[in-house]
């Protein structure tokens, strides 16, 4: 009972309570509903005002963005200088072309930026990126980057390694494993390679590959381009679809491939004494040096080896059995000889039977040749080669010796990679910025 009375009474309370809280409850909403009401004006008004601070503030900046694209063109050309004054002078006019006028020169300014983003882009492919010249140094400790452990077909080995691609944005090293009838991509500080063309054997099977000397990227990078030298054939191998495969040039004796950032390919004939050129879309590969067969004249080569090609298509050949290196430049009739230097009293020998050729910014080339264990750099009107790597001259397996260097790249950093077929390696010397 008395659990009852006290019950009852404690209802009531609760009662009370719940009716004392239900109207604080309703008084609130009432509040919140006047604060909603509020809310709900300012975002109207807010919605109201809002696309038309867009609008002005959209305004400012096309006016901006038009001024530093109008200054680009100042700088960019005299042309586009002149448009720029006829625009001020129209734009002080008033004169209602001016809108027109503003147009046209922001198309130019941004047809030229892009032009030169994709003179840039084509310079990275083809030359490093730090600026090479006479005063570079490397370490003379190379680390070995792939293969290095001895002769053998594991994939941690190379056999008689030939040629060598390097592709910054598959941050991988394409080798021609030739010993092995096999391509082999090492991706940067990888401990084994991985197959990505042949290695089914020794034959002429469109699956196999005898003797691969080279090999270079298409322009898409979708493909491997691959010298399959013994086959005397030039394939294309795609890195996409495993069963898309092509000869894209039969009946060569190719040895060393380059391409150009348009996507023409150079390929070197050392039987023919040739190079020959296959531009996109052609059937048929052109001849553009050695119409005159075999011989030491200067428009003529003995069995040219690797090649180099620049920004102008200009062609650096490591001309192997006259022992010297010529370059071609587009359209020539004859060659000119970059090493051994011209006036130098060098012997012909000092430059025994060139392999590899390649060039940077200035114009300074570094040759591998197989009989002296270095690379040599000649500048342009340069005397003599500077030895730059493999100083010692010494033929062995150490961090600082080379044997048979044969093909050479740089990357982006304007570090050395050097192929070293005596030792089934490749080495890396790393630019020296001290
Ligand atoms: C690397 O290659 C060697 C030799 O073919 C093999 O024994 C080893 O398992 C490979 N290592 C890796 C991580 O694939
Ligand atoms: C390419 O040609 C231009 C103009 O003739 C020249 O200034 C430039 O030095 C050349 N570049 C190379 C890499 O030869």
């Amino acid at each position: 009972m008395e659990i009852d009375g006290t019950v009852d009474a404690d209802e009531s309370i609760v009662v009370n309570l719940n009716q004392t809280r239900l109207q604080r409850l309703c008084e609130h909403f009432r509040k919140r509903k006047l604060i909603w009401t509020i809310v709900l004006i300012i975002l109207i008004v807010a919605i109201i005002v809002n696309p038309i601070v867009i609008v002005t503030m959209n305004k400012g900046k096309r006016e901006k963005t038009s001024t530093i694209q109008i200054t680009t063109v100042e700088i960019i050309t005299a042309t586009a200088a002149h448009i720029t004054t006829e625009k001020i002078a129209a734009a002080t006019a008033g004169k209602p072309e001016q809108i027109t006028t503003t147009e046209k020169t922001t198309q130019i300014a941004t047809e030229k930026t892009t032009q030169i983003a994709t003179e840039t882009t084509a310079t990275e492919e083809l030359i490093p990126l730090v600026i090479i010249n006479e005063d570079t140094k490397w370490k003379q400790s190379a680390t070995t980057v792939a293969g290095g452990n001895k002769r053998g077909d594991g994939l941690n080995q190379l056999k008689q390694p030939l040629g060598i691609y390097v592709d910054e944005d598959s941050e991988s090293i394409y080798i021609a494993d030739t010993d092995n009838n096999r391509i082999v991509r090492w991706k940067f500080g990888a401990k084994n390679g991985t197959i990505v063309a042949g290695g089914n054997g020794q034959g002429d099977n469109i699956d196999q590959l005898r003797s691969p000397t080279d090999i270079v990227l298409n322009k898409e990078k979708t493909s491997l381009i691959i010298c399959d030298s013994y086959n005397k054939r030039v394939i294309r191998w795609s890195l996409q679809n495993s069963q898309s495969k092509e000869i894209l040039i039969s009946d060569i004796s190719c040895w060393g491939l380059a391409i150009h950032n348009n996507g023409d390919l150079y390929i070197s004939d050392y039987k023919k004494h040739q190079i020959r050129r296959l531009q996109q879309g052609d059937k048929e590969a052109t001849i553009v040096v050695g119409y005159h067969g075999q011989g030491n004249q200067l428009n003529q080569l003995n069995e040219p080896m690797y090649i180099f090609v620049d920004k102008n298509h200009s062609i650096y050949v490591a001309d192997c059995a006259n022992n010297r290196v010529m370059k071609w430049m587009k359209n020539a009739f004859e060659g000119t000889l970059v090493a051994p230097g011209k006036a130098s009293g060098e012997s012909l020998n000092s430059l025994k039977e060139p392999i590899g050729v390649i060039v940077d910014h200035v114009g300074n080339i570094y040759v591998s040749n197989s009989y002296a264990f270095q690379i040599k750099r000649w500048s342009p009107g340069a005397k003599e080669g500077v030895p730059v790597v493999g100083e010692e001259k010494i033929e062995s397996d150490g961090p600082t010796e080379l044997s048979h260097p044969y093909d050479l790249s740089f990357d982006r950093q304007g570090n050395l990679y050097v192929l070293s077929y005596g030792t089934n390696r490749l080495q890396k010397f790393v630019i020296d910025v001290d």
